[in-house]
Formats: C-alpha cells, sequence, structure tokens
C-alpha cells in the first residue's frame, strides 16, 4: 500500500487510557478503605430512557470493579421538582455518599437547573454545579466535567503538548465545550470556541493544532476542514441509520458494512473519518473520549470522597 512521506496518524486508545485511570482509582480506593473510608456515589435514573440505562448500568458495574460503594435510585418518570429535590437533600445529608450523579436528560416537566444547583458542590462528581464551574474558571481545585476531563487525560498520557498550541473547540455547551475551552485554557493552550454562529468556521478549523469537535452531528468535520498533522479529538457519539450515508463515512470498509447489515446502524463521531487520515493523531469513536468519562466519574467520586472526609484533599 502506497502512503505518502508524512507518517500515519497516531490512533489515541481511549479505552487503553481508561483502564489505566480505573486502575490508579481502584488502588486509591484500596488505600482508603485501610483507613476505614469506601467511597461511595448515588446514581439517580428518573423513568425509563433506554440509552440512560445502559449509561447507568455501566458506571454502577464499574463502581462494583473497583470497589466503590453504588446505590441507583430509581424514581418514576412522573417524579415532581419537588421530590427530587428531596431526595438530593437525603443525599447531600447522607454521611457515607461521596459523589452525587443525576442522570440527563430528565423528563421535561423536572427542572433541571434546579436540581443541578440543590446538590451540594462537594458531591457534585459531574463538575455541573455553577460553584465548580467557578471554581474551574478560576484555577481553583473543583469537581471538573468528566468528558472534558477525559480529554485532558488522553491528551497528556499521550505525550501530546498543550502549553502554547493552538486550540480550537467547537461547540459551546455547558457539560462539554465551555468547560473543554476552560481546561484547555488552564493548561495553557491559545483556546478559540466556535459554535453554530460562527461564520467561516474552516479558517478557524484549520489553524488548529488541537481541534476538540464537540457538535453532535456526524461527520461535521471535513478533511478540508483539518490542518495537517493536528490532534483530532472527537467527542461526537452518532448513530447512522442510512446505508448511503454509511457509505459516504466508510467507504469500501468491509466490517463497518457488515456491523451495519446486522444491527441496522453504525456510530459515527463529529469528525468525518476521512479527516483521520490527514491528522497526526486523533481519538476514534468508538473507543476514545467516550470510554473515558466513566473512568473520570470515578475519579471524582475518590476526589470527593478524600476531599469531604478530610484526608489528603485531592487537588487541594
Ligand atoms: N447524560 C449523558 N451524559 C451524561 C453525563 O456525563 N452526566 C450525566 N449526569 N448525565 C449524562
Amino acid at each position: 500500500m502506497k502512503t505518502n512521506e508524512t507518517s500515519l496518524p497516531r490512533v489515541l486508545d481511549g479505552i487503553a487510557i481508561a483502564a489505566e485511570i480505573k486502575a490508579e482509582v481502584g488502588l486509591e480506593v484500596a488505600r482508603l478503605k485501610e483507613q476505614g473510608i469506601t467511597p461511595g456515589l448515588a446514581v439517580i435514573l428518573v423513568g425509563e430512557v433506554p440509552a440512560s440505562q445502559i449509561y447507568v448500568r455501566s458506571k454502577v458495574k464499574t463502581c462494583a470493579e473497583l470497589g466503590i460503594y453504588s446505590e441507583m435510585l430509581t424514581p418514576p418518570e412522573t417524579i415532581t421538582t419537588d421530590e427530587m429535590l428531596d431526595l438530593v437533600a437525603e443525599l447531600n445529608a447522607r454521611d457515607t455518599i461521596d459523589g452525587i450523579l443525576i442522570q440527563l436528560p430528565l423528563p421535561a416537566h423536572v427542572d433541571t437547573k434546579r436540581l443541578l444547583e440543590a446538590v451540594s458542590p462537594a458531591k457534585d462528581v459531574d463538575g455541573f454545579h455553577p460553584v465548580n464551574a467557578g471554581r474551574l474558571q478560576s484555577g481553583q481545585p473543583a469537581l471538573a466535567p468528566c468528558t472534558p476531563a477525559g480529554i485532558i487525560e488522553i491528551l497528556k498520557r499521550s505525550g501530546i503538548a498543550i502549553a502554547g498550541k493552538n486550540a480550537v473547540v467547537v461547540g459551546r455547551s455547558d457539560i462539554v465545550g465551555k468547560p473543554a475551552a476552560m481546561m484547555l485554557l488552564n493548561a495553557s493552550a491559545t483556546v478559540t470556541v466556535c459554535h453554530s454562529r460562527t461564520v467561516d468556521l474552516s479558517k478557524f478549523t484549520r489553524e488548529a493544532e488541537i481541534l476538540v469537535a464537540a457538535i453532535g452531528r456526524p461527520g461535521f468535520i471535513t478533511a478540508e476542514m483539518v490542518r495537517p498533522g493536528a490532534t483530532l479529538i472527537d467527542v461526537g457519539i452518532n448513530r447512522v441509520t442510512d446505508a448511503a450515508e454509511v457509505e459516504r463515512f466508510f467507504p469500501g470498509d468491509a466490517s463497518r458494512a457488515a456491523g451495519f447489515a446486522k444491527r441496522g446502524s453504525t456510530v459515527v463521531g463529529d469528525i468525518e473519518p476521512a479527516a483521520f487520515a490527514v491528522s497526526g493523531a486523533y481519538t476514534p469513536v468508538p473507543g476514545g473520549v467516550g470510554a473515558l468519562t466513566i473512568a473520570m466519574l470515578m475519579q471524582n467520586t475518590v476526589t470527593a470522597a478524600k476531599a469531604r472526609r478530610g484526608t489528603t484533599a485531592a487537588g487541594a
């Protein structure tokens, strides 16, 4: 096979990095247990959203693997905001619970912002509370949102320098884009945040040495929008069900075609696969950023347990 003169892009293996982090967290949990502390995570899952059920089961299973106590609360879809607030208040007050995670999305009648603000910042392992967002932006120790924290771990553990680099984040959500931009800035990158109203997006993305795509649209970032040799971080997890689209993204890829024929869908990130070929390094989908999210949640739970229970405060 003929390749160009430049070397092939590196695949940044999220599964391997997540395994490394989970192993470290497991050791830390064992040390805490020797001091009589078992970190505890409570997960609230409202109603019966299949995707959320899968995520939550996976979080609870990982807790068990690492020796973290976990509790799953599954109120019905009809729960009111006030009832949810009571539930959160009880978990805030309970000493054996170090982390509280409210799985999103919540039913439309529940006031999500009010609930996220009701979680004690000390137990906010999702890093969604405005107090933690403020701490992150002012460079204080904070519980940081798991997906952006995972992005930083991938870069650091892969030896990809951040300081002084042009980093472009496409997407400005409170959960990924904004905190990712803040964390890259804290790591001394020169950061640009682009979004749906950005004019001439390519002008910015083509300057990116680190490009983070968190838009939620399959293959939105094309090869022409990428600076050759850039590091591409693909946060998107988009299910594609149209055969023509699968063939467009993965021309001649027999294994994708077989998977699609079997399941009727395939997963594509926010960056078109052809763009990876011009990159210096990239996170695959699946097996990239997504793999880190639960590992970072476990790490946040242990960080919260240590800070709250007065042992060596992590990050402090
Ligand atoms: N739903 C999808 N991703 C997340 C996440 O990271 N945290 C919570 N709480 N809910 C989610």
